[in-house]
């Protein structure tokens, strides 16, 4: 018996039959949408199912009954399995087949089985059938019937499973159901008998069957949830792992080894000279540098992929997981012993591999490259400055005498310089210190837990997304008009306090406010949620905050200004202020032209990651290495105001993703799947098109300026241009002239002479304070005859020991040899001066020569002295010298030094 079929299937070759096998059944063939999906439960799409949530739910109505894809994923859970493992990718594609309410039980296993077993000659994937073993829920008997009916499984291969393996759900509220899995015998070498329930290593699931049919309310493990209830149908959900397969097709021995994957290894082992698979069985196993060979491999794929669908390296959520992935693959590489930039050599490795099946990796590869090569870059630099800053804190520890880095130390390394806590324990056994790992672990615990309270409290203001969606189950979605109108009439459909349904809201009392329509622009895509009133008879609100915490459904938060609210007063009279719209949509419209302006100057790799208006004011972050030039900067503002002179007509529609692509739209974010449509913004034609669903001006002219007031870096490889438009703008610059008339003013110059003539007084100020210098100089030095009558015998030596507070090292080494000049003769002298300036030592010695006759040396009295100024410093014999950042205890280093020449 063997599990691996004769004949060899590509990658491409198992996702193209996937798709034909389910085409030919009646399937919609759906392109995979981006992994990205506006879903505020998940980080990535997890699973094939994510875009066609809706349809199970019952929320919208599938525009097919049956459909197929092979969904990009990304899980990140078990990154640290990754490569330890046969089978863990953070990236991986689910080839899935979808039924809404169409077949059930029986068709989703008819079809599975007749896709893997299938002769490959006719399309199918043609494994053993003897080689297949199934699990069911203990009390599923139709789904066992079914198997033995339709596959003909004896008992023994149909093994039952709780719910902790048979059930499945998102892990979060949503659809959910029993479900059915399937796994192929590797053969004996690789396990023990006795199917999945004895080794999950032997016995390789490749296949799940959800027969989904509840909705589940809460999910507190895969075992322990609440179900709400049981969905309108019932439907099948199926997950097969393209990656999983492909290496039991491929006759290799984990995922790692396949065709699309495999090839990043091989360049890496060039780069390296190492060996992959030099050291262990070959089998998955805990051979260190293999492990770090198949992380690179499956993290280079991962950040490629993520960085195409517009993810850009951060330090929270998504971008964090991006910028984890890279640094992992960068220390890996490095780890294995190659030391140059290695992503611009592997990462073109995965996009020839990948790009059979994804075209946009090729299309757009000079953007994926500059934002991926830009993280290396700012990587390499962390890792440099990171070991000095690492030294320092080892010499700490070892200074108070400990042997462990405390966890708190890890977490400000990692927290503030990147530093990954893996490297923080190398350098530390390699400097001899253990780290204090669980203190760390609890403090990134508790900033994890604290991202997490202020991800929802940023949701909704108060309510989980269950009584939101419970709002929108009674009353459907809100009508929203906040593209026709200022005004409406509206009538309440809800009144919250603290996520509670309340009959009424007091004077001074703050809550959420629900309506049958409105005209509220509510926070998305980067603009900030509109201001303005809600009158109802006897009172007014005040809006303070615009939300939509579930799809379709707008939610006000109201301040009662006064009156008293009641839950079902008759009729509302909801009103934008009319002034705040107007910015807004200057300040939308105004980020377009700038995007388009930047394009125009920087070329098309200069794409957006990131935006935020509000009126008056805008902010545009894009992926670029560089700070831009003054003049750059300049040419942006010009283009982008030019634009503005053209008086550009500005207009919108509604299309399909593949015709907004065509048409050349910006789209980087929430793409779903194709039927959808989206809204495109254009202004001046083709010069700007967007994916947007914001409010904007009729004609580039009514944003009546752009004056731009930053440039800044936003984290590596990332950007921001900030400006204010309209009358903030105008605002803006009227201060600036009123700043320049101030200075002609007191300059008595002319505005145009002013830069001139700050010059001038510039150039004087630092003439004079180089004067001052040279009579403070003189000052000191003059001192040196008083010093040196100062001396004080101490054992026969005449010494001074002097502080000098305003002196540099400079100063005092002139003035040490000065004084030791006017002690020469035969009597032994030694001086010893410290200066004390910005917080800084400077400590000079200097012996005559019948003091060195008598043993002295200059250097050892620095030696004495350097360690209470938290420094160092020696030299010879005559004349030594050094320094420290430790100025508090000179007197004790002066003391210290007597007492070391009593004593000689
Ligand atoms: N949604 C199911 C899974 O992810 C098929 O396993």
């Amino acid at each position: 018996m063997t599990a691996t079929p004769d004949r060899y299937l590509s990658s491409a070759e198992i996702r193209s039959r996937f798709l034909a096998h389910f085409e030919a059944r009646g399937h919609t063939v759906v392109p995979s949408a981006s992994l990205l999906l506006d879903d505020p439960n998940l980080l990535f799409v997890n699973a094939g199912m994510v875009p066609f949530k809706p349809y199970f739910l019952g929320q919208e109505t599938p525009p097919y009954k049956r459909a197929t894809s092979v969904q990009k994923c990304v899980r990140t859970l078990d990154i640290e399995e990754v490569g330890k493992t046969t089978r863990h990718g953070t990236f991986f594609q689910m080839n899935g087949n979808f039924s809404f309410g169409d077949y059930f039980k029986e068709g989703a296993i008819q079809y599975a089985w007749e896709l893997i077993t299938g002769d490959q000659a006719d399309g199918g994937f043609g494994f053993d059938p003897e080689t297949v073993w199934v699990t069911v829920l203990p009390e599923d008997d139709e789904a066992r019937d079914a198997w033995k009916r339709i596959a003909g499984l004896p008992d023994e291969r149909i093994q039952p499973r709780g719910l902790k393996d048979n059930y499945w759900n998102m892990g979060v509220p949503g659809p959910g159901g029993p479900c059915s899995e399937i796994y192929i015998d590797r053969g004996p070498e690789f396990g023990a008998d006795g199917g999945p329930e004895a080794d999950e290593d032997r016995f390789l699931e490749i296949w799940n069957l959800v027969f989904m049919q509840e909705e589940l309310s809460a999910v507190r493990a895969k075992d322990d949830f609440d179900i709400a209830g049981p969905l309108p149908s019932k439907n099948i959900d199926t997950g097969m792992g393209l990656e999983r397969v492909a290496y039991l097709l491929q006759g290799k021995n984990n995922m790692y080894e396949t065709d699309v994957i495999f090839p990043v290894i091989e360049r890496a082992e060039e780069l390296t000279g190492k060996k992959y698979g030099a050291g262990a069985s070959g089998a998955a196993g805990a051979d260190i540098d293999d492990v770090r060979f198949r992380v690179i491999a499956d993290h280079v794929r991962s950040s490629l992929m993520l960085i195409s669908d517009g993810v850009t390296p951060g330090n929270e959520g998504r971008g964090y997981v991006l910028r984890r992935l890279l640094r992992r693959a960068v220390r890996n590489v490095r780890l294995l012993g190659y030391d140059a930039p290695a992503l611009p050599e592997l990462l073109p490795v995965s996009r020839d591999r990948m790009g059979e099946s994804y075209p946009e990796l090729v299309t757009g590869w000079d953007r994926i490259a500059q934002v991926a090569f830009a993280e290396e870059e700012a990587f390499r630099k962390t890792l440099q400055a990171g070991t000095q800053i690492f030294d320092l804190a080892a010499v700490e520890v070892k200074k108070a005498g400990s042997t462990t880095i405390s966890g708190d130390k890890a977490f400000a390394l990692h927290d503030t310089f990147g530093f990954p806590i893996d490297l923080t324990l190398e350098m530390a056994s390699e400097a001899g210190l253990a780290v204090d790992e669980p203190g760390f672990r609890q403090l990134m615990g508790e900033q994890r837990e604290r991202a997490k309270a202020d991800a929802r409290s940023k949701k909704g203001h108060h309510a989980d997304t269950g009584v939101y969606r419970g709002i929108l189950d009674a009353n459907g979605p809100t009508e929203w008009l906040a593209y026709e109108t200022l005004e409406t009439e509206s009538r309440p459909l809800a009144l919250l306090r603290e996520g509670a349904a309340v009959t009424s809201l007091g004077a001074g009392e703050i809550g959420e406010l629900v309506l049958d329509r409105t005209p509220f622009y509510a926070e998305s895509g980067g603009q900030v949620a509109d201001a303005g009133v809600i009158e109802f008879e006897g009172g007014t609100l005040e809006v303070l905050d615009v939300q939509r915490p579930v799809r379709g459904l707008v939610v006000h938060q109201v301040r009662v200004v006064d009156g008293e609210l009641p839950a079902d007063a008759s009729l509302l009279h909801a009103r934008v202020d009319p002034d705040w719209r107007t910015g807004a949509r200057q300040a939308h419209s105004g980020t377009h032209v700038i995007h388009a302006a930047l394009r125009e100057v920087l070329g098309p790799t200069a794409l957006q990651s990131g935006s935020y208006n509000r009126p008056g004011y805008l902010r545009l972050d894009f992926g670029w290495l560089n700070a831009l030039a003054p003049d750059q900067v300049r040419e942006i503002e010009q283009v982008a105001n030019n634009a503005l002179r053209a008086d550009l007509p500005v207009a919108w529609d509604y299309m399909t993703l593949p015709q907004a692509r065509d048409w050349g739209a910006l789209a980087l974010f929430g793409e779903t799947y194709d039927d959808t449509k989206v809204r495109v913004v254009e202004i001046g034609g083709p010069w700007s098109r967007e994916l947007c669903g914001g409010t904007h001006v009729d004609h580039s002219s009514q944003i009546g300026t752009i004056v731009v007031t930053g440039e800044a870096s936003v984290g590596s490889g990332n950007r921001r241009i900030e400006a204010l438009t309209g009358v903030e703008g105008f605002s803006y610059l009227a201060r600036e002239r009123d700043v320049v008339s101030q200075l002609s003013t007191l300059l008595k110059a002319q505005p145009d002479d002013i830069v001139g003539r700050v010059g001038d007084l510039v150039e004087r100020l630092k003439q004079s304070e180089k004067e001052i210098e040279k009579a403070r100089l003189a000052q000191l030095l003059s001192g040196g005859a008083a010093l040196a009558g100062g001396a004080v015998e101490v054992n026969g030596v005449r010494l001074v020991a002097q502080r000098l507070d305003g002196a540099s090292g400079g100063d005092v080494r002139t003035l040490a040899t000065d004084v030791r000049a006017r002690l020469s003769g035969d009597t032994p002298a030694a001086v010893v001066l410290i200066g004390a300036v910005d917080g800084k030592a400077a400590i000079v010695a200097a012996l005559n020569d019948a003091a060195q006759a008598r043993g002295l040396a200059a250097g050892d009295l620095v030696r004495v002295a350097a360690p209470f100024l938290d420094g160092k410093g020696g030299g010879k014999a005559d004349m030594a010298q050094g320094g420290g950042t430790d100025v508090t205890r000179i007197d004790e280093a002066l003391a210290a030094i007597t007492a070391a020449i009593a004593s000689a």
